[in-house]
């Protein structure tokens, strides 16, 4: 186990706010990460800060008729705050407009030249006369040469992943003047990643922890084989080259922005008045350094940045590089140019942070791409913060207030079940730490809030409302065993809830979270005092979440069916395989609520041969009388089913729309008729 951790999280560009998609890909899951490491007593720090170099940049500028310089300013300052309102913990964020970084930055590219380890190149570039300048990067707009794609950019396209070279674009145009650019012939700096194959081949192979989604990328890039790549490009905004500065030319922003993480490890050391502490970090084999970030920057943090590490030779390599895939946004790609994302601070300004927090990291895109929904958002906070946890607690507390005077009860003589709950909490902190370890937050989540609704189901089980009046002890003990739970959860729930976690434990009167490795069944002292205080988690109403729906879709008009998400296809069938479906015409007789179950409808249909009785997961949608009367698609030979001790003879179809809502498949066919 190493002495200490780094955690890094992408260094967002300094071109615009930041939005869920940024969230879930890096920050939420390396701040859960680093504030449970806190808890395990680790020497963790985690480094962050704006990337300001680089054609995002200057094309933001441009856009607006600005300096690059507002545009950093802007964003990097607002970025900043909207990272501390949501409870991101970073030791320190830094800027790569710094002069620590513009210093760092070119003693690590100077001592790989004197190594000689660059190769210098003429190369063939666009260039825009009328602009007067060569078009790296996103300046070149065209088709992607892989997908067909029209808008594709000079170092991507967007639709289809392809990492390109504004050379490979198909009709390439100036993204400056929309003018068709010319060749023009410059020299710049390579770095020969071939060199570098069989190392980082080997270094990655013994990666056997590793993500595979992020195992899987860089093997694909190994496979195709390394080549030169150049770590210079034609601008005047960035770090410049070191041996040709005054000409123009700086370095590519993925060489200098990595390097960032160094820079502001270094201006963090200075914050402290420690100098020299930055090195124990990067430079000590017993740090483990953890990259977080999006999985379009794999290649960058996986390939190129160890590569330029192991060149150097001062520097640890990353033991990990946990990159999560994207998020959708109501069952379509994010878009920030179309108006299709949540920006944070819109969020903070209406929700608490601890709700998204606690939403969004349920839903992480780990293993692959996963959909934001608001319907979600509201669900996750009502149904399991408040009607778990919450409720959870609330019953807790307002019972010992009540009941016992706000004193913790003692545990006398206790049941098995008393102890096999109080057992619970030991072996769900076992579960939850291996998920932290492991880079698994959504199951740690899940185990966490398991141990809530354990709690809960262990209320409901042991009726202290009964036991109350007739046995007290018993009474005290459930209200002892939960109060411990409780307490348990206010640590447990930390990384996740900080801020609803904090006012648990002042209700507990517990003033810090406990120490991961303390957490027990024991952190309260039976005849200690409790205060009721505020409920912890407020409902949210559905016409809150489909203002936010609304919002969304006003803001953004001109949404295409590049940005939507469809479902992959299913398995081939063959036709005997549709064939063995027998979907008939059907009305809809009577439908009723179920008393046990918020998404199911008893439905009954005529189906001109018979009535039958369908359960469908409708009940969140419809409401009974919107739907008796509906002429509808049924699939017959479906063979029952029991839920909630009904039998359901069948399936009603249903068309889902990309914010999840349901539509009925109607049909003007008489009940009976086949629909073929
Ligand atoms: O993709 C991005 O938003 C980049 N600005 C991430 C940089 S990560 C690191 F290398 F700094
Ligand atoms: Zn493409």
């Amino acid at each position: 186990m190493s002495k200490r951790i780094l955690v890094t999280s992408a260094l967002p560009y300094a071109n615009g706010p930041i939005h869920l998609g940024h969230l879930a890909g890096a920050y939420l899951p390396a701040d859960l990460y680093t504030r449970f490491q806190r808890l395990k007593g680790k020497d963790i720090i985690h480094i962050c800060g704006s990337d300001e170099h680089g054609v995002p940049i200057t094309i933001a500028a441009e856009k607006e008729g600005v300096t690059p310089w507002e545009i950093i300013e802007r964003y990097h300052t607002g970025n900043k705050k909207v990272f501390e309102r949501f409870g991101i913990d970073f030791d320190f964020y830094g800027r790569t407009s710094s002069e620590t970084h513009k210093k760092t930055s070119q003693e690590i590219f100077l001592k790989l030249h004197e190594q000689g380890v660059f190769t210098k190149k003429v190369q063939e570039q666009l260039y825009d006369e009328q602009a007067a300048m060569f078009l790296p990067d996103r300046y070149v707009k065209g088709t992607c040469p892989a997908c067909g794609h029209p808008e594709a950019f000079g170092d991507q396209c967007e639709k289809c992943g392809s990492s390109l070279s504004p050379t490979d674009l198909i009709d390439p145009v100036s993204a400056i003047t929309g003018n068709k650019p010319i060749i023009k012939e410059t020299e710049h700096w390579f770095i020969p990643l071939g060199d570098f194959q069989s190392r980082l081949t080997e270094w990655i192979e013994g990666k056997k922890d590793w993500k595979t989604n992020v195992i899987g990328q860089c093997k694909s890039w190994l496979d195709a084989g390394l080549g030169d790549r150049a770590v210079t490009r034609d601008l005047n905004w960035g770090v410049p080259v070191p041996l040709s500065e005054g000409e123009g030319k700086v370095l590519y922003v993925w060489f200098d922005a990595p390097i960032g993480y160094i820079s502001a490890t270094k201006e963090w050391a200075q914050e402290k008045g420690e100098p020299e502490l930055w090195k124990k970090y990067w430079q000590d084999k017993e740090t483990s350094l953890i990259h977080f970030i999006g999985k379009d920057n794999i290649v960058f943090h996986c390939i190129m940045f160890p590569a330029t590490l192991m060149q150097h030779g001062d520097y640890i390599l990353p033991e990990n590089v946990p990159a999560n895939e994207f998020l959708n946004l109501e069952g379509r790609k994010l878009s920030t140019s179309k108006g299709w994302a949540v920006w944070l601070d819109e969020y903070l300004d209406e929700f608490e942070p601890d709700l998204l927090r606690y939403a969004l990291g349920t839903i992480l895109p780990e293993s692959k791409d996963s959909d934001f929904s608001w319907k979600d958002f509201q669900a996750r906070v009502n149904s399991e913060l408040a009607d778990i946890l919450g409720n959870f607690i609330f019953r807790t507390i307002s019972f010992t207030d009540r009941f016992f005077d706000g004193t913790i009860p003692e545990l006398n003589n206790p049941s098995e079940l008393d102890l096999n709950t109080l057992n619970e909490i030991e072996a769900q902190k076992k579960k939850i730490e291996q998920s932290y370890q492991s880079f698994r937050f959504r199951e740690a989540i899940a185990e966490t809030m398991h141990l809530a609704r354990i709690g809960n189901r262990y209320f409901t089980e042991t009726e202290p409302w009964k036991t109350r009046k007739e046995n007290p002890q018993l009474c005290g003990n459930t209200l002892h065993v939960c109060l411990q739970i409780s307490a348990a959860l206010s640590s447990l729930f930390e990384p996740i809830l900080p801020n609803k976690m904090a006012q648990l434990r002042k209700q507990l009167g517990l003033n810090q979270p406990v120490q991961w490795d303390l957490i027990t069944s024991n952190l309260l002292k039976s005849g200690g005092n409790i205060l009721q205080g505020e409920i912890l988690f407020e409902k949210i109403e559905d016409e809150v979440v489909d203002n936010q729906i609304n919002k969304l879709k006003e803001r953004s008009d001109e949404l295409d069916t590049a940005t939507k998400v469809y479902q992959p296809l299913k398995k081939e069938i063959n036709f005997d395989d549709f064939a063995a479906l027998d979907i008939r015409a059907g009305k809809i007789l009577a439908a009723e609520k179920l008393k046990k179950s918020k998404k199911l409808l008893k439905i009954t249909v005529d189906l001109g041969f018979e009535t039958r009785t369908i359960l469908s997961g409708i009940a969140e949608f419809f409401s009974p009388d919107d739907i008796i009367g509906k002429s509808v698609c049924v699939v017959a030979n479906l063979a029952p089913k029991k839920m909630m001790g009904i039998e359901s003879n069948g399936m009603i179809l249903m068309g889902e729309d990309s914010s999840g809502k349901l539509h009925f498949l109607t049909t003007t066919a008489e009940p009976g008729s086949p629909i073929n």
